[in-house]
């Protein structure tokens, strides 16, 4: 690594400027000129459009030579016509700290290219006078010994490009998916949360996981897989099964009871209940499905005569149990939750909506108006994030930072689409970097930058994926960022602009380092782009990030481990590969509502 040393990059600077036309370079990646002026530095850089996702990040050295820590990225800027090169922008607030050196990171399709300026840097004391900077008292060509060297040779990402990665785990996720659902032995219907059946034991439906898991079959049975008998089939034993739980008596007695045993029967443990997210969740798979079902015309009178009895029967508890406490979808604190009341609240307006259509009255419209006023309790002004939980009752009592991805999957799971802590709503977006930051210093595998962030339940969990001891990542959780990030962007462009409010900012500066509190970027402007394009770059570095930790054959444990990076807990979880396929949806442009 041979860093660039300013006084060479005044040499450049200096021909570029003295041209009229700049040619496009032959390298992948070239610097076409910096400025650095009141401690700002910017530049401008020839990126070759290789792939469509990449990532371009501008590293330098402090005034004492030190690499740790100094990058920014760059965002696309515009196409070069006629050539297959792309102009990519930066702009940075250098610290007291100084600066002497940088050079410049392209990732894409797992490779890494940098320019470093391989001309040979001349001290020369004129270039060095023009300069304003503290760069002029560098006059020396940079040595290869820098930490930044050590850092660059592990940046290789994945090996094959991301897409074709994604679009292939996505494949292998339905197949392994489908492995566990209607498993020889069980009642039809029956979904296991994974076939481990020792350590941890995870044999057995929850409702949560169920329902989930066949919101994602459901949407296949409502695009490529619509009229598609083998879909349905799985889905109407989905609903038989359902049927029995809500019939039969359970410890709970109610319809929160949270999971059930391959036979159908009861689980009648100890066990964290009720948890009144599942009915919830079942509701929303159920009224998909029931429009899907008649809207490919097939029978309606199934649909009135047995899908509707467990869609107003989940949907009239939520009306007499939200405003309780119940245990969260962790199983381990009753209190009243944040996601829980997102996913009753969403369950709601559709079932207003539906049953409307199919002419049953209900009060389901105005308890979901009751439910979003106090959903909006939970955000904290003082902290900046959604917090979690309220009115704590019992269970685990250390979740101290209020930090949960439960409130991202709110988003994801109870996102209605119209906006209410959707994935593009500021408060979500502020969460989501919050979460991110914490487990970004918590976890040992997350030294390695050159991927995305592994992310656990929140950061004080203790649970391992077995007993308890120390919480790892989880796939569910890390993926997750990837699938929020698309939908974010997908918002955006359906909104035609991207707005800043003093609570998204931090956000924004992320990937766009002048996003100021009240900008608007319109879709066609170059904010936007830039924006839109690093926040894709992020979300694909998520995708990196679960490829680093899967099995070899594609196989998604629940967790792996904080600190040597394998997988860990319940082997072949459902919920994580309905989760990456709902992620790779979100990726390719049509998300599963
Ligand atoms: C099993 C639960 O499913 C999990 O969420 C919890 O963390 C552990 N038990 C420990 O309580
Ligand atoms: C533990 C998780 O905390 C819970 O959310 C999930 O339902 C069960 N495992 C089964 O996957």
């Amino acid at each position: 690594m041979h860093p660039k040393n300013l006084v060479s990059w005044l040499v450049s600077l200096a021909i570029i400027v003295g041209s009229v036309i700049a040619a496009v370079p032959t390298s992948p990646v070239k610097l076409n000129y910096y400025t650095y002026q009141n401690s700002v530095f910017s530049g401008q850089i020839y990126v070759q459009n290789i792939a469509y996702t990449k990532v371009v990040t501008v590293i330098w050295a402090d005034a004492s030579n030190n690499w740790s820590g100094y990058s920014t990225p760059a965002s696309f800027y515009q196409s070069i016509s006629g050539t297959s090169y792309e102009y990519w922008n930066f702009t940075t607030t250098i610290g007291s700290s100084g600066i002497s050196q940088f050079y410049i990171q392209y990732q894409v399709n797992g490779n890494t290219y940098y320019d470093n300026n391989t001309v040979t840097a001349t001290t020369s004391s004129s270039s060095s006078s023009s300069s304003t900077t503290k760069a002029s008292t560098t006059g020396t060509t940079a040595t290869t010994t820098t930490s930044a060297s050590t850092t660059a040779s592990t940046t290789a990402a994945a090996s094959t490009g991301i897409a074709s990665w994604v679009n292939n785990e996505a494949s292998i996720s339905y197949n392994i998916m489908y492995g566990n659902i209607d498993i020889a032995g069980t009642a039809p219907g029956f979904i296991a949360a994974s076939p481990s059946t020792s350590s941890p034991d995870y044999y057995y439906a929850w409702v949560r996981d169920s329902a989930l898991t066949m919101h994602v079959v459901v949407n296949q049975f409502n695009t490529t897989g619509a009229k598609n008998s083998t879909i349905s089939k799985i889905i109407t034993d989905y609903v038989t099964f359902q049927a029995n739980t809500q019939t039969e008596s359970t410890p709970c007695n109610c319809l929160g009871e949270p999971k059930f045993n391959p036979d159908g029967s009861a689980y009648t443990g100890a066990w964290g209940r009720p948890q009144n997210d599942g009915p919830a969740e079942r509701a929303i798979t159920l009224i998909k499905f029931a429009d899907s079902w008649i809207g490919q015309g097939n029978n309606a009178t199934y649909i009135s005569n047995t899908v509707n009895t467990v869609i107003f029967k989940d949907l009239n508890y939520i009306t007499t149990v939200w405003s309780n406490t119940c245990f969260d979808l962790w199983e381990e604190v009753n209190a009243l939750h944040f996601f829980t009341l997102m996913v009753q609240r969403r369950a709601l307006l559709a079932g207003a909506e539906y049953a409307a259509r199919v002419g049953y009255s209900n009060n389901y419209s105005t308890v979901a108006a009751s439910i979003a006023t106090k959903i909006d309790t939970f955000w904290s002004s003082s902290s900046g994030i959604i917090q979690t939980a309220q009115n704590y009752v019992s269970g685990v009592s250390y979740k101290s930072s209020g930090l949960d991805v439960a409130v991202l999957l709110a988003a994801i799971h109870g996102g209605n689409g119209d906006g209410f802590y959707t994935s593009s709503s500021d408060k979500i977006l502020a969460t989501s970097l919050k979460i991110k930051s914490s487990f970004a210093s918590l976890y040992g595998i997350n030294s390695n930058t050159s991927v995305g962030t592994a992310i656990g339940r929140y950061p004080e969990d203790q649970y391992n994926g077995v007993g308890t001891s120390q919480g790892n990542p989880w796939f569910l959780s890390t993926v997750l960022y990837a699938e929020l990030y698309y939908r974010a962007i997908l918002e955006w462009k359906a909104a035609g602009k991207i707005t800043v409010t003093s609570i998204s900012q931090p956000f924004f500066a992320q990937f766009y380092s002048s996003a100021a509190s009240g900008d608007v970027y319109t879709s066609t402007s170059t904010q936007f782009s830039t924006i839109t394009t690093g926040v894709a770059n992020a979300a694909d570095l998520v995708f990196a990030r679960v490829q680093k930790h899967a099995n070899t054959d594609g196989a998604l444990s629940e967790e792996f481990d904080r600190t040597s990076g394998f997988e860990t807990g319940a082997v072949k979880l459902t919920w994580s590969h309905a989760a990456f396929i709902t992620a790779a949806l979100a990726r390719s442009g049509t998300p599963s509502f």
